[in-house]
């Protein structure tokens, strides 16, 4: 599949825009200062949280991050749940019961309830394996990426 190009400018902090790539939704988000706040605080509740694990082949060398990412704010990630590839919802903030209280919100999936963090981290408990991938991307300027 060719490489996709998109404008991030319009894109506010936390919200999320879904582009195609190779039948793909990708996710780009701009993670506002609460979300990459909430980031480091999850470890202990998460499977793979440094990636290093089943993670590890699911996301490119400068993604072998926190945040997963080239840029701290910018989450580019496959939007497809690593159980049985359903496109989880984003749900950007903390939400009530039937989640988990300790959640600090990010993905959720609908067909088996997995959940994930805002980098795409899944959480513990759930029937996903392994965090959501990060595609090959890099920035063409500081406003627009390049997907592929
Ligand atoms: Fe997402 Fe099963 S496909 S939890």
């Amino acid at each position: 599949g060719a490489p996709v190009t998109q404008s991030l400018k319009k894109i506010e902090p936390g919200q999320q825009l879904i582009v195609g790539w190779r039948s793909l939704p990708v996710f780009i988000v701009n993670r506002s200062p609460s979300q990459l706040a909430a980031l480091p605080k999850q470890d202990a509740r998460l499977v793979d949280p440094k990636s290093d694990g089943a993670s590890a082949a699911q996301q490119p060398k400068y993604a072998q991050n926190e945040t997963r990412s080239i840029k701290p704010e910018w989450l580019v990630m496959i939007g497809i749940c690593t159980h049985l590839g359903c496109v989880p919802n984003y749900v950007p903030d903390l939400k009530p019961e039937p989640f988990d209280p300790n959640w600090q919100g990010g993905y959720y999936c609908p067909c088996h309830h997995s959940r994930y963090d805002m980098a795409g981290r899944v959480y513990q408990g759930v029937p996903a394996p392994k965090n959501m991938e990060i595609p090959p991307y890099h920035f063409i300027d500081d406003t627009t990426v390049q997907i592929g």
